[in-house]
C-alpha cells in the first residue's frame, strides 16, 4: 500500500499547523475525519508520525520525513498544473459552470480565484436552484456543476469538497434566541419562511421535519436567500439557511442561529458532472482547482 494524495495533504496540514483541530478547520473536515486520515497514513508507513509531549504536538523522525515528502509532492503538483496548462495552451477558452443558489455565496469568489490564475479563460456562471441544475446536467448543458448532494441513480459522478451546515435562524430579538438545545417539538406550528420548491435547502428542511413528524406553518415562500434573511429579520418567522449565507447578518447581530436539537444538518457541496463526460482541458483544470483549493474560499 502507498500513501494517498489525500492522506499526505491532510498530514501536511496537521503538521504545518501543529494541531488536529486547526487542520480540521482549515480543511473543512471533521476532526475524526482528519484523525482517521493520519492514522491510515501511519498504518501505511508502519511507524508513528506524531507524538504529544505534554500538550504539545510534535513530529517523530518518520513524521518529519513524511512531512517533507508531502510538501514536495504538493509543490510539484502545483507546478505541474501550470506547466501542463502552458503546454496545452490552456490560457484561452470558455468554462461553463452552474452552481446552486446557495453555493453562489462562495462560488463567485472561487471562480475569481480561478480567473486570476487563468485570466484568458472566459467564464460563464449560472446561479440557479437544484432542480434546474439537475436538468442542466441531464441535457449536458454545462461543464461542471456545484450542488448539494446529487441524487443516486442519475448517471452522475460527484465528489464532495466542502461542508454545508444548515442552521435554523431567527431575528435577533426572537423569544427562542439564546435558548439552549431547543427541541424540534418546540418548533411545531411556528411560522417559517421557506425557499421555493426545487431548492436543496428546502428539501433538507422538509426531510428533517417529516422524519420527526413535525409540521410548521409555512408563511411565505421566497426564491433567494437574501429575501429569506430579510423576511426573518422583519419578524415573519424562522427559516432554515445554509451557514454559508449568513456571514454579514451574524456579524451585525441582526440574525441569530438557534440552538436546536439535530441542527446543524451537515450537508456537503459536491462538484458534479455527467458520468463519462469528456471534460475540456479547461474544465479539467477547474475540477482540479476546486478539489485542491475549493475549501479555501469558504467563509465558514
Ligand atoms: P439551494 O442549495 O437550496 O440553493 O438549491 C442547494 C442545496 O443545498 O442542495
Amino acid at each position: 500500500m502507498k500513501p494517498t494524495l489525500h492522506q499526505l495533504r491532510v498530514f501536511h496540514t496537521v503538521a504545518s499547523l501543529g494541531s488536529f483541530t486547526r487542520a480540521s478547520e482549515a480543511l473543512h473536515l471533521t476532526q475524526p475525519a482528519v484523525s482517521i486520515q493520519v492514522k491510515q497514513l501511519e498504518n501505511v508507513i508502519g511507524l508513528p508520525l506524531h507524538e504529544h509531549v505534554g500538550k504539545r504536538f510534535s513530529l517523530t523522525g518518520a513524521g518529519h520525513a513524511v512531512f517533507l515528502a508531502a510538501k514536495e509532492v504538493r509543490d510539484r503538483l502545483d507546478d505541474l498544473g501550470e506547466e501542463i496548462a502552458e503546454l496545452k495552451g490552456l490560457k484561452r477558452g470558455r468554462l461553463k459552470v452552474s452552481v446552486a443558489t446557495t453555493a453562489g455565496y462562495f462560488a463567485t469568489r472561487m471562480l475569481a480565484g480561478f480567473a486570476r490564475s487563468y485570466p484568458e479563460v472566459s467564464i460563464s456562471l449560472d446561479v440557479t436552484n437544484r432542480e434546474r441544475l439537475l436538468a442542466q446536467l441531464e441535457n449536458n448543458e454545462r461543464d461542471l456543476v456545484i450542488m448539494g448532494e446529487p441524487p443516486a441513480g442519475k448517471d452522475l459522478e460527484f465528489q464532495p469538497f466542502l461542508d454545508n451546515p444548515l442552521v435554523i435562524i431567527a431575528a435577533a430579538g426572537h423569544e427562542l434566541a439564546g435558548a439552549e438545545q431547543i427541541s424540534l417539538e418546540a418548533l411545531r406550528g411556528r411560522p417559517f419562511v421557506v425557499r421555493e420548491p426545487g431548492s436543496g435547502t428546502r428539501a433538507a428542511l422538509e426531510r428533517v421535519f417529516a422524519e420527526n413528524e413535525i409540521t410548521v406553518a409555512s408563511v411565505m415562500e421566497l426564491s433567494d436567500n437574501e429575501s429569506i434573511k430579510q423576511a426573518v429579520q422583519a419578524g415573519l418567522g424562522l427559516a432554515v439557511a445554509s451557514r454559508h449565507t449568513l456571514d454579514m447578518e451574524l456579524q451585525t447581530g441582526r440574525i441569530v442561529i438557534l440552538s436546536v436539537q439535530g441542527f446543524p444538518i451537515v450537508r456537503h457541496w459536491y462538484l458534479a458532472k455527467r458520468t463519462g463526460k469528456q471534460l475540456s482541458p479547461i474544465a479539467q483544470l477547474f475540477e482540479a482547482f476546486v478539489m485542491c483549493s475549493g475549501g479555501e474560499y469558504s467563509t465558514l
